[in-house]
């Protein structure tokens, strides 16, 4: 049998209304995560419920990949904007993805407070030593990029002008259980990690799909952002999943 593509999404509106365009649909669980296994033009298709968040998300992955061992996983949904240039709307191919909550601390006294600003990003991959130790000579003081897949990346630019609602543009997705509403914080990810948008999965699903070597791609539409008003539209988890799905077909038709 064919290897099945993989979808992910985190959430409800942004998992079921791909699981609608499937035929033949199976109902699968594990822990936190439902898998629909169905079939899109004839091709077999897993799409995951992963749940919010890094941990939800990592483990759906790993599980994900050891039942099903898909050909490509896609991991998508909403995000929110860290790029002024980037309106509500417009989706982020995942160039890149990173984790942008792993940080080291630099020392400060009792009564000093605490300065986030100040944070030295942290490579957990970076060796099987301690993270925490060591000054900026260590490999583990600085940032770990996930490449998206080339391939994937190519396809899905190509397709952009599919996306009526918005623009589609490569970038960089900054992944963490964080929801940031502080906007010294959002331009200092934004100039210190380069990102694009931030959300909750992406970085982790690709950490893992690396680790197995599955061909990854992150897809993520902007449901909000603040650094230029824009208002958190739910509606544009299905706009994603349109396009997700234009991306799918070509795939598939590529085949
Ligand atoms: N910050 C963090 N996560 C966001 N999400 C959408 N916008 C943001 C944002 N500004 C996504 C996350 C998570 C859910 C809360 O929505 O990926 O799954």
């Amino acid at each position: 049998p064919l290897a099945p593509i993989m979808i992910q999404g985190p959430m409800p509106i942004e998992a079921e209304y791909f699981v609608s365009l499937l035929t033949d649909v199976r109902v699968e669980h594990s822990g936190n995560a439902t898998f629909y296994l169905g079939t899109l033009n004839g091709h077999p298709i897993v799409v995951a419920k992963t749940g919010k968040g890094l941990e939800n998300t990592a483990a759906a992955t790993a599980i994900g990949i050891s039942r099903y061992q898909p050909r490509i996983i896609i991991n998508q949904g909403t995000s929110g904007g860290h790029d002024p240039k980037l309106n509500v709307g417009d989706i982020v191919l995942g160039e890149k993805s990173v984790n942008a909550s792993n940080f080291k601390t630099p020392k400060l006294e009792a009564g000093e407070g605490s300065r986030p600003l100040n944070w030295i990003p942290m490579d957990l991959m970076a060796s099987e030593g301690s993270a925490g130790e060591g000054d900026s000579a260590t490999d583990a003081e600085k940032i770990r990029f996930y490449a998206g897949d080339e391939t994937l990346l190519k396809l899905a630019m190509s397709l952009s002008k599919e996306h009526k609602s918005g623009n589609v543009v490569k970038g960089t997705i900054g992944s963490g259980n964080f929801w940031n509403n502080e906007i010294d914080r959002i331009a200092w990810l934004h100039k210190n990690l380069g990102t694009s948008v931030e959300e909750m999965e992406s970085a982790s699903a690709a950490q893992i799909a690396h680790a197995y070597g599955v061909p990854f791609l992150g897809i993520r539409i902007l449901s909000n952002n603040i650094t230029n008003h824009g208002e958190y539209n739910p509606g544009t988890a299905e706009a994603c999943q349109i396009f997700v799905k234009t991306v799918v077909e070509a795939y598939i038709a590529s085949l």
